[in-house]
């Protein structure tokens, strides 16, 4: 770590399929916990469940005979909470901190909690050498998250916040990536909120971040972070180019959709992105579409409403709150193409959505006779 008095206990989990049940994580996930000696000792969070004798072991071999004063409680959802209950057998007299929301939420996790100190915004609690400075954070990503600045070592202590997926050690070099598939994902209903703590946090002497998962944060990568959370949290463009979204049963919207993305190359698009919403990553696609400054969707009619996994990506990219973008549709539709009327009415559920003239209708597969209106949706997209 990079502190004498900062110690980390987090673990790897190399191995797990998916993230909260849903994002694939080829590299794995981290889950991060810290153990502060002041005078007192405090432990930032604990760990998933996966991984509670792991980071026991951890716990115990910095602790090295000592007990903890506190433990920090900076966010509930179980990849951090689910290890609270077991660390509490060890380390009963423990005195838990967190605030009042979060408490409820460990009475209705089933965790038991002796000794519960509440804390709230501004309040602070010296270990004696190190003080923990606590902010409030609510809604990133859950209500009750709390932040906690040690002004001491100039830390941040920043919950899922400045997170990413991948074990601690992936991508030492590329932050940004796996960064921004877990923000979009994770927290991109939450630009407000976001927009909220990142003010707060102007204001303090942050040289590093230490969120729950990926690496600490400092110098250049730091700033670099922050620079990109502001563009994300205003939903800004960081991207210029296009993405090109496809749904396809039988391969002719995929055809389509190479064919359109082609000409968008051609045509000098500074970055064009493709993706097959029934294969790719979904996650990877709703992280594409809120970097980029367009999209164009390509969708195959489906029992006269649109093929599915277009629906769902619609679907997930509203929770999300995607915004603020310009889009055209391309339709396919065999004898009563609906594609684009469907597709039409989810984005005029979104704010600041521009949709581009012409919409283009094919007919079961792409024809030359087709290629006048794609052009011309290329021409549109390039204004
Ligand atoms: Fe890492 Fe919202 O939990």
């Amino acid at each position: 770590m990079y502190s004498d008095r900062i110690k980390y206990v987090g673990c790897d989990d190399a191995d797990l399929d998916l993230f909260e049940s849903q994002y694939e994580v080829p590299e794995g996930m981290c889950y991060n916990s810290y153990v502060l000696f002041g005078e007192k000792i405090a432990i930032m969070d604990a760990v998933d469940p996966r991984k509670t004798q792991e980071w026991l072991t951890h716990v115990a071999l910095v602790l090295n005979g000592r007990k903890p004063d506190y433990l920090m409680v900076h966010h509930m959802e179980p990849d951090h909470s689910g290890s609270i209950g077991a660390f509490l057998q060890v380390y009963p007299e423990t005195i838990v901190l967190a605030g009042k929301q979060a408490f409820q939420l460990m009475t209705q996790f089933g965790i038991e909690v002796a000794n519960q100190q509440i804390i709230k915004e501004n309040d602070e609690i010296s270990l004696g050498g190190l003080t923990l400075r606590f902010i409030a954070a609510p809604m990133i990503h859950w209500p009750e998250v709390m932040m906690t600045y040690v002004p001491e070592e100039k830390t941040l202590f920043s919950a899922d916040a400045f997170g990413k997926f991948g074990i601690y050690d992936a991508d030492p070099d590329d932050w940004a990536c796996e960064a921004r598939r877990y923000y979009f994902n994770i927290c991109g209903k939450y630009g407000q909120p976001v927009t909220r703590v990142l003010e707060k946090v102007a204001k303090l002497d942050v040289q590093t971040i230490a969120p729950l998962h990926g690496p600490v944060l400092d110098g250049e990568k730091l700033a670099e972070a922050v620079r990109l959370y502001t563009i994300w949290a205003h939903y800004d463009v960081e991207t210029e180019g296009v993405l090109v979204a496809y749904a396809s049963i039988h391969g002719n919207t995929r055809h389509a959709a190479e064919v359109l993305a082609d000409m968008l190359r051609k045509r000098g698009c500074p970055k064009v992105a493709i993706t097959d919403l029934t294969r790719d990553d979904m996650g990877e696609a709703i992280e594409d579409a809120f970097r980029m400054s367009k999209m164009v969707l390509c969708c195959a009619t489906y029992d006269m409403d649109i093929f599915p996994p277009m629906h769902l990506f619609l679907h997930e990219l509203g929770l999300k709150l995607y915004q603020n973008r310009t889009v055209g549709i391309l339709e396919n539709g065999s004898w009563a193409p609906q594609a684009g009327r469907i597709i039409k009415g989810m984005l005029e559920q979104m704010k600041d959505i521009t949709i581009v003239e012409p919409v283009v209708t094919i007919k079961s597969s792409l024809h030359d006779s087709d290629l006048p209106a794609l052009e011309a949706l290329v021409d549109a997209m390039m204004k």
